[in-house]
């Protein structure tokens, strides 16, 4: 069923935050490139592209329904910095944005009786929880590797063994 035009224009401004989302990691991914982290910076790529399936899952949505997605104006990235705390401590406070907007799309979307949109906000749910869970738990070992070279060494090693992503929208989970 349709979705109401108010309903389907908080659904466009939500695409628009993820393909900003991934805007936001791209820029994240240059600044630990910068700093030569480059196990951070291919972390980060791949989480940009999980942001453009992101927008993706929107788009087929709302086409899905007879709506009319469409993309708004993104605002340019700003940088953190290049330390890796700084730059993980953005990629939270961005998340922590998108999941507030989800709550939103949530509620508006109850507030109408719109049934439909529920399996997939249910997923945005859940992979919110996941997002900001992994964010959080890699600023505790920065934090808890303080100024240690070695230790930021092998976190990066770490963190350069998440696989490529693809951008595509595969209908599941793009973990
Ligand atoms: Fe699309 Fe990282 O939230």
């Amino acid at each position: 069923m349709k979705m109401s035009p108010e309903l389907e224009k908080l659904f466009n401004d939500q695409i628009t935050l993820e393909f900003g989302a991934s805007m936001v990691y791209r820029q994240l991914a240059i600044e630990m490139e910068d700093n030569d982290f480059p196990g951070a910076a291919q972390w980060l790529r791949h989480q940009a592209d999980e942001e453009i399936v992101h927008a993706n899952k929107f788009i087929d949505h709302l086409a899905d329904r007879g709506n009319h997605p469409s993309i708004g104006t993104i605002s340019a990235p700003k940088s953190p910095g290049t330390t890796m705390l700084k730059v993980f401590n953005a990629a939270l406070a961005h998340e922590q944005k998108v999941s507030a907007a989800i709550r939103g799309l949530v509620n508006a979307a109850e507030a109408e009786g719109d049934l439909d949109s529920r399996p997939l906000l249910n997923w945005f749910l859940s992979e919110q929880i996941e997002e900001e869970s992994t964010v959080s738990e890699i600023i505790g070992r920065i934090q808890l590797i303080g100024d240690d070279g070695v230790g930021l060494y092998q976190l990066d090693l770490e963190l350069a063994q998440r696989p490529v992503a693809t951008t595509e929208n595969t209908g599941g989970s793009p973990h």
